[in-house]
This record gives structure tokens, C-alpha cells and sequence, in this order.
């Protein structure tokens, strides 16, 4: 761990849209944290990023970057498919690893890596950061308390407009398709919120402009509710949750809510009640702080604030790689389901 009176000193590798956009302006302002490099094997992007962090050493082979001994930790945004090799050779060099979601391509990649770090003993963080978005935090404690009764069902959606995006996410070789890029952090808010493991998935998917570029996926929880996932590139933007208990629903629209809607079971008695816990939870109020993230989500910035904190040894990262692991497990199912058209139980440990 990094003593606490030191800064946490940082590596970055893979410059590109989600790096840029989101996570250097966000490291950029946390304090007690100096990102001192910067690796990406596209130049001209290199330089772009450098402009951000104007005292980091820049490499366009993340190895060099490895192999400073002054980095205590690196924040891994590669594509999906170089996750599994390069989140290994930074674990195996001593590195705490934050690791953009999924954890890998495929479930074989997500075992070695959960053996790497469980011998090497780093720090190992997934970055499915909605975890950190109060909204979910708020309807998380909804459905713990009780308040919407027992759980009967529940659906989710995550569709984004037609936008530009990087050519290796339109093939599933290159880990492309809404079940690598979508689906991780819906079936992972899935298991944080209702607190418990997916036993069985079915699903199916559809290509229409690229690769599995449409999804839907039902899972099973343990306790035998069913949870309908729907996920798609190219229509409407439009993030959110809905979970039916026999006293109540909660409902979440993560672009348009401000909070997490509470109502009761009849019918007309719209909106009994908002929850309004949200403002308690940070100093700030959930919508000032929406406005003034980037990409007005305010739950990237939390989850690197929570992954230095576990560097500094405060406390334990979650989610954690096991994590990663359950949704890549879940991810690996839905696609087997989606080609065998049966139903299949994900891999345990
Ligand atoms: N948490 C979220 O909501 C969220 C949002 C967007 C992206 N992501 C994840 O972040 C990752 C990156 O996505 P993106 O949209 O920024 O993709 P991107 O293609 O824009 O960025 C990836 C960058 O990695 C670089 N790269 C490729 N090979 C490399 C290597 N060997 N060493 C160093 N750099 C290398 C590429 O040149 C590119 O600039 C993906 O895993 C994606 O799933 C997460």
C-alpha cells in the first residue's frame, strides 16, 4: 500500500475516447494523486492526451510504462481484448490495476487474470462505476430496507444513439457488440442491487449495423426472480432500471432522474413518494453534481477516488476483479444462449 503522507502515483494506458474524455480531467483534479505517465500505441493521440497531463512521460509500448518503479497503480482503458494481457503484466509488475469493464473477452482470460491477482495481492478494481451513480446507490437501499416489499420482477434498459465509435467494438473478435460494452454494467447493478448471484440466462442477440449490435438476456437470480435486460446501439439514449415488488416499485431513468421514483402498488396513486436520500448521501446534490461531471456522469470520478483510497490502503476496492468475473461469466452464458437458443447456467468458481 501507498503511505498515506505520499501521492498515489499513476499510470494510464490506452489513450483513447473513454481516457480523454473522462478519466484524465477527472484525475487531473483528484488530490494527493499525480499521473506521471501516459502510454498509447496511436501517436497522434499520445500527443493529444499528453496536452492534458503536460509533466507525464509518454510511451507508445505500455511495458516501458510498466516498468517505472515509481508507478504505484495504473488505470487500464485498452480495448476489451488486450484487457486480459495487459492487466496481467501490470498485476505480475506490482501494480494496482483499475481495469475498464468487461474484465476480458471471454471467461477462460477472466480466470488467469483472478489467479494473477490473487498471487500477486495488488489492488484490483473493475471500473463498472455506476455503482458509485446515487441513483443506484439510493435504489439499492430501496430494495434492501424492505420498502417495495418482496421482489417479484424487474427489467432494465441501456440503449445509446447511433454515435461514433471506435471500429474495433463492431466485431465480436475485436470484443465488439452491446454484450461486451453494454451488458457488463447492467448484469453487475443487477447483482449489487438485488445482493445476489445469477444462476441462469437466456438471451438473444441481433447485428443489425455490426456485430450482436442488439440484445436482450433474462437472467435467473438465485432466489428464482427473473430480470429482463435489454441493451442497443443506434436507437435512443435511455438508461435506466425498474424493480416490481408486491408494497411498491422503484424506478430509475439515469439521464432524466434525479432521483429514484418510489410509488405504491394501486393504480392512479402516481408517485407516493420520492426517495430523498440522495442530497444526504454526498455533500453535494445529486444534480449539481450531474452538471458538473464529464459527460455529466458523476460516478466516474467517484469510483477513481475510491480506487486511490484502496491504494492508500483506507479499504478494500469494490467491485472488485470477482466481480468482473461474475458478469463475464453471465456475458459468456448470454452469447452461448444466444447461439444454442437454451437456457445456461454461468460458470462458478
Ligand atoms: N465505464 C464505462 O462506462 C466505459 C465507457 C467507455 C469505454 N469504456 C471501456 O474503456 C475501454 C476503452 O474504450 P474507448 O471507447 O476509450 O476505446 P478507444 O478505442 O477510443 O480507446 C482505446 C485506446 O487504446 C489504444 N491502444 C490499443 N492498443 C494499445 C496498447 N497495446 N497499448 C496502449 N494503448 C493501446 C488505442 O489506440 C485507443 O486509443 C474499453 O474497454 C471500453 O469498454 C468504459
Amino acid at each position: 500500500m501507498v503511505d498515506m503522507k505520499k501521492s498515489v502515483k499513476l499510470g494510464l494506458i490506452g489513450c483513447g475516447q473513454i481516457a480523454q474524455a473522462v478519466h484524465l480531467p477527472n484525475l487531473t483534479r483528484l488530490s494527493e494523486v499525480e499521473l506521471v505517465a501516459l502510454a498509447e500505441t496511436d501517436e497522434s493521440r499520445l500527443e493529444q492526451a499528453g496536452r492534458q497531463v503536460p509533466h507525464a512521460q509518454k510511451f507508445t509500448d505500455y511495458s516501458q510504462l510498466l516498468s517505472m518503479p515509481e508507478i504505484d497503480a495504473v488505470i487500464v482503458c485498452v480495448p476489451n481484448a488486450l484487457h486480459a494481457g495487459v492487466a496481467i503484466a501490470a498485476m505480475e509488475k506490482g501494480k494496482h490495476l483499475y481495469l475498464e469493464k468487461p474484465m476480458a473477452t471471454g471467461v477462460e482470460d477472466a480466470r488467469r487474470m483472478l489467479d494473477v491477482w490473487q498471487q500477486t495481492g495488488v489492488v484490483g478494481m473493475m471500473g463498472f462505476n455506476y455503482r458509485f451513480n446515487q441513483l443506484y446507490q439510493t435504489t439499492q437501499r430501496v430494495v434492501q430496507s424492505g420498502r417495495i416489499g418482496e421482489i417479484v420482477g424487474a427489467r432494465s434498459i441501456f440503449s445509446t444513439a447511433d454515435q461514433e465509435s471506435p471500429q474495433w467494438k463492431k466485431s465480436r473478435e475485436s470484443g465488439g457488440g452491446v454484450l461486451l460494452d453494454l451488458a457488463p454494467h447492467d448484469i453487475d447493478l443487477v447483482r449489487f442491487i438485488l445482493g445476489q448471484e445469477i444462476a441462469e440466462v437466456s438471451a438473444s442477440t441481433r447485428s443489425l449495423r455490426s456485430d450482436a449490435d442488439i440484445a436482450t438476456v433474462q437472467v435467473r437470480m438465485e432466489d428464482g426472480l427473473y430480470v429482463q435486460l435489454f441493451f442497443s446501439w443506434g436507437a435512443v439514449e435511455e438508461s435506466g432500471l425498474e424493480i416490481y415488488g408486491t408494497a411498491g416499485k422503484v424506478s430509475l431513468n439515469r439521464y432524466e432522474s434525479l432521483s429514484p421514483t418510489v410509488k405504491g402498488t394501486k393504480a392512479g396513486g402516481q408517485l407516493k413518494q420520492i426517495w430523498r436520500g440522495l442530497t444526504s448521501i454526498a455533500g453535494l446534490p445529486y444534480f449539481v453534481e450531474r452538471l458538473r461531471a464529464p459527460m455529466n456522469e458523476p460516478s466516474f470520478a467517484r469510483a477513481l477516488e475510491h480506487f486511490v483510497d484502496a491504494v492508500r490502503g483506507e479499504h478494500r476496492a469494490s467491485p472488485d476483479l470477482f466481480d468482473g468475473y461474475r458478469s463475464q461469466t453471465v456475458i459468456q452464458a448470454a452469447e452461448e444462449s444466444a447461439l444454442t437458443r437454451h437456457t445456461i447456467i454461468p460458470d462458478s468458481l
